[in-house]
């Protein structure tokens, strides 16, 4: 990502659609101005990225898009063994692959309009999904349910831990008089949107008897851990 905050319009691109605006015809004099209006206040600028938080917002793209992807190809692979035995679990899995499906699309648009690499470890992280999710679906609905509510306790945290740093170079650009910018506002209310969505889907997963796979701590103990290190590593490589 290059470094002058390339998540924000800019100052070519605004000033190219006023000139769109511009009108050829002659327009009625303007009145003239009043005095006792006070003048608008100056416009903020918007505050070049560091490199270090170009990099921070690569490597959030970045890890979002593979868990993203991780996270369509697990219910790809666990709905066919779990709709096999309870069917009437056909719209929930469709709910929830639905929402994946819609994150990824979010992230592979932003990874391409940012010129972000993805991660290089894409084909070994889509085994190892598809994997997970066929291996826990056959083991039945509660490690499959056992499953989802690993990951996405991990990936909330994930979420939550990003908007948290995002909300602290606002606060930063706020206090030192810079704009925010409307994209990089936009970014933080759409990871907020989908760290709701798959908090809502560790709310499913104990509706559906998450709790009650056997071994719990240890199926959900060893997918979080798996979650974490592929976090970490998708991260950097
Ligand atoms: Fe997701
Ligand atoms: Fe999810």
């Amino acid at each position: 990502m290059a470094s002058s905050r390339p998540l924000l319009r800019t100052a070519r691109q605004l000033t190219t659609s006023q000139f769109r605006h511009i009108s050829t015809t002659p327009s009625p004099p303007s009145p003239p101005p009043d005095l006792n209006t006070p003048p608008p206040p100056p416009k903020k600028k918007l505050k070049p990225l560091t490199p270090q938080q170009s990099s921070l917002l690569s490597s959030f793209l970045r890890v979002n898009q593979a868990g993203e992807l991780a996270a369509t190809l697990i219910y790809t692979a666990q709905t066919p063994p779990i709709l096999a035995r309870e069917p009437h679990l056909r719209p929930l899995m469709k709910h929830m692959y639905d929402q994946e499906a819609d994150h990824l699309r979010v992230f592979n648009s932003l990874i391409a309009t940012h010129r972000v690499r993805p991660t290089a470890l894409y084909p070994l992280w889509s085994v190892l999904a598809t994997g997970l999710g066929w291996s826990t679906a056959v083991m039945g609905k509660e490690a499959a349910m056992a499953c989802t509510e690993a990951v996405e306790t991990e990936i909330g945290g994930h979420y939550n831990a990003q908007i948290r740093k995002l909300l602290e170079m606002v606060t930063e650009w706020e206090r030192e008089g810079y704009d925010v910018g409307e994209e990089f506002t936009e970014l933080i209310k759409t990871l907020r949107r989908i760290r709701d969505e798959e908090l809502e889907h560790l709310d499913h997963a104990v509706e559906h008897d998450a709790q009650k796979a056997e071994p719990h701590w240890l199926l959900t103990g060893v997918i979080r851990a798996g979650c974490r290190g592929a976090i970490w590593v998708s991260e950097r490589v």
